[in-house]
């Protein structure tokens, strides 16, 4: 069912920092920081040739990503994403299986403008994982 690894993603205390380590120390391409209000987060993607890197900053009160950040006060690796041809098939195919969908069920728009779920890390093996419809 599941595809590519479409990126993965670092929650961090100052985006802007994080995305010049990215850019100056690392020497990577690395887009312009973009508020995703929808989901309490900036984003910036740092493009690498076979997948992507999201890097995450809270944005806003209530981001779901500050209790992260609590106990992980210099970042960390914060979820996975995989891709899925359909996501409501995908949806269905893993409560069917007993897996738990975080937040209402229904897929949100993501950070690419394509439907996103998130999975209940203790479903699988600790980690956060993100659905993105290809
Ligand atoms: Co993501």
């Amino acid at each position: 069912m599941i595809g590519r690894l479409n990126h993965v993603a670092i929650a961090v205390p100052d985006i802007d920092k994080a995305a010049a380590v990215y850019r100056d120390t690392l020497g990577a391409d690395i887009s312009d920081k973009v508020p995703q209000p929808d989901h309490g987060v900036n984003t910036v993607f740092i493009n690498l040739p076979n997948t992507k890197i999201e890097l995450l900053e809270p944005l806003g009160e209530g981001s779901p990503i500050n209790k992260f950040l609590e106990r992980n006060a210099d970042g960390g690796i914060h979820h996975i994403c995989y891709e899925v041809d359909d996501i409501i098939a995908a949806r269905d195919k893993l409560v069917e299986n007993g897996a738990r969908i975080l937040g209402s069920g229904e897929p949100k728009i993501g950070a690419h403008g394509k439907p996103v779920l998130f999975l209940h890390p203790k479903d699988f093996n600790g980690a956060l994982v993100e659905l993105e419809q290809a």
